[in-house]
């Protein structure tokens, strides 16, 4: 089954969405299989957002995740990585389609609430940064066959 990495970002706490937000990916079927309240370090920071290190949002975006406790997640499920970006959308709130996080509750591109790994790749790199892989829990949830076929 696939993984994906997920962090509630700063300013998601700050506004008291973790439970929303964490229900929005909970209701699909995908299971949690790690969960961390963090703050994330600059060394963290920096290891996440090396592909944007040239980028000129680069440094402002390094600043927003680090300014404020985070809430760290992994998730498992068939296709986990592509139906949690459906249900992140598109990374600029503006473009983001309503029913989805960002176009729900965004208005800034540099405020838009939570990280979805954008391949099954960088889904275990990123965990990597943020979990010690003893901390991924194996359960099968009860509700299994009628999330399955
Ligand atoms: P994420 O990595 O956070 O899940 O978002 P994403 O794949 O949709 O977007 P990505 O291109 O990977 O950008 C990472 C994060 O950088 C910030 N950003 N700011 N000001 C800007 O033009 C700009 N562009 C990107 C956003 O916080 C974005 O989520
Ligand atoms: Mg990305």
């Amino acid at each position: 089954m696939e993984h994906e990495f997920v962090m509630l970002k700063p300013d998601a706490v700050q506004r008291g969405l973790i439970g929303q937000l964490i229900t929005r990916l909970e209701r699909t079927g995908l299971k949690i299989v790690a969960m961390k309240f963090l703050k994330v370090s600059q060394d963290q920071a920096e290891k996440h957002y090396e592909v944007h290190k040239e980028r000129p949002f680069y440094s402002g975006l390094v600043k927003y995740i680090t300014s404020s406790p985070t809430v760290a997640l992994v998730i498992e499920g068939e296709n986990a990585v592509a139906l949690t970006r459906k249900i992140v959308g598109a990374t600029n709130p503006l473009d983001a389609s309503p029913g989805t996080i960002r176009g729900d509750f965004g208005i800034q591109i540099g405020r838009n609430l939570i990280h979805a790994s954008d391949s099954v790749e960088n889904a275990l790199a990123e965990l990597k940064i943020y979990f010690d892989e003893s901390e991924l829990v194996n359960w099968k949830p009860v509700t299994n066959n009628w999330v399955y076929e």
